[in-house]
């Protein structure tokens, strides 16, 4: 577990705006739960055989002789909440965003904490492809806000649950002639075959790994209606120009998933390259006691996040509009214009002195403005102002009296 020192916390806190404001562009509501759980609900969701609940809990009991831990993830914590505070009946669709401390007991490396730290997302209630491509558009928008632009998407699905289970039967028949041999698995992956048969994937065991080379692939096993929405939310991470590498042997570490997966992953970091990972997971809230509601999710591992992004700035993010207006009477209605945009939800700052037009272009690049607005003594006389696009570094003239209409940006 370590510290975070003063210099740290202000590149963490610079991380966790631009994480907020990108959630807020999204629609999603911050959701703040207990840092313990009673350990069942653990148990429950992530499941018995995997390594956090087998190996990784910091599980003890209270005063009370009650059972409890230190949350190891989010996502068990947040359905919790949303089944006893019945969020489901305040909106269909939940958009639910945390951040914040979770807690691992796992062997400290390079990347791997005790305690790290989590920026996830959970959207509850909805079993459309589209939300499954918002959450990973949502987690790559993070990212990319966090310094981190040139991660591997990894994709996979593990298909609903009667697929998981054609699936994994395929491969127990499929290894069977291993699994009895003395070292042919490692002995966890002995254990693993017996009692969860996709953990043998994230075995890094060479000799496990070869087993699996000619194991029988999920792909095969999809039922239609999966392999369509798997399709479907391939197409929709393509129209909105989002690279994944289709990675068949991704199953993911927790038991709650089902259909689409995926993990992040950085060529900066070690062995413990996964920056951020996720999925669907449709059959957990009813596995926790409420009805059957679809659901999905990821996770960032801002600790990671910044190891990754070591010495790259990051810039803040979210800001709609730089004004800069050069000269008294332009200022003066800058001020005016930025007021009335902001009531319009439009992010918004202005140059304050009187600096030069480049530096204050380069204060507008800083603060990560998407456009820039520049008004002159010229242009105010004109009744117009220079709208500069940051990211395509295109300007135009827009009229003063249109500038509050966005849509002619
Ligand atoms: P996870 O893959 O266990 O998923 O964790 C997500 C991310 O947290 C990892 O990719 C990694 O960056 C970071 N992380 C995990 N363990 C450690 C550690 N010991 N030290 C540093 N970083 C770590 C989940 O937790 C799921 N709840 C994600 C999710 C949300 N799925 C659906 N909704």
């Amino acid at each position: 577990m370590s510290d975070i020192l003063p210099d740290e916390a202000a590149v963490w806190r610079r991380a966790e705006d631009n994480a907020r404001a990108i959630f807020g562009q999204y629609g999603y509501q911050e959701i703040r739960t207990p840092i313990l759980e009673e350990t069942g609900l653990f148990k429950r969701s992530i499941g018995e055989e995997t390594d956090i609940v087998q190996k990784q809990m910091y599980s003890f009991k209270d005063r009370g002789e009650r059972d409890v831990s230190l949350r190891p993830e989010g996502t068990a914590p947040v359905v919790r909440a949303y089944l006893e505070h019945s969020l489901g009946n305040v909106l269909p669709v939940q958009r639910l965003y945390y951040i914040g401390p979770m807690f691992r007991n796992e062997r400290p490396q390079a990347g791997r904490l005790r305690q790290f730290h989590q920026i996830g997302a959970e959207a509850i209630g909805s079993p459309s492809p589209y939300l499954d491509a918002e959450i990973i558009s949502l987690m790559m928008g993070i990212l990319a806000a966090c310094g981190l632009g040139d991660v591997e998407l990894k994709l996979n699905t593990l298909g609903c649950a009667k697929d998981k289970k054609a699936f994994e039967q395929a491969l127990k028949k499929a290894l069977a002639p291993l699994a009895g041999k003395v070292g042919s698995l490692c002995e966890d992956c002995a254990k693993r075959y017996e009692k969860n048969i996709l953990r043998l994937f994230d075995c890094k065991n060479d000799g496990c790994r070869k087993a699996l080379v000619a194991a029988p692939r999920i792909t095969d096993y999809l039922c239609g209606s999966c392999s369509g929405q798997f399709d479907r939310i391939k197409e929709l991470l393509d129209a909105a120009g989002i690279k994944y590498t289709l990675t068949p042997s991704l199953v993911r570490g927790l038991d709650y998933y089902t259909g689409v997966v995926f993990e992040a992953s950085h060529k900066n970091l070690g062995s413990q390259d996964a920056v951020a990972a996720g999925g669907r997971y449709d059959n957990l809230i009813e596995g926790l006691g409420g009805s059957s509601t679809p659901a999905c999710g990821f996770a960032i591992g801002t600790d990671r996040v910044l190891l990754a992004a070591k010495g790259t700035e990051i810039k803040k993010a979210g800001l709609d509009l730089f004004f800069i207006g050069l000269g008294d009477e332009a200022q003066k209605k800058a001020f005016s214009i930025l007021s009335a945009l902001r009531t319009k939800g439009v992010a918004c700052q202005m140059g304050l002195d009187e600096k030069s037009l480049k530096s204050q272009m380069r204060l507008a690049d800083r603060v990560g403005a998407k456009k820039v607005l520049i008004l002159g003594d010229e242009e105010l006389k004109k009744g117009v102002a220079l709208l500069r696009d940051m990211e395509t570094k295109t300007q135009k003239e827009i009229r003063l009296e249109d500038v509050t209409d966005t849509h002619l940006w």
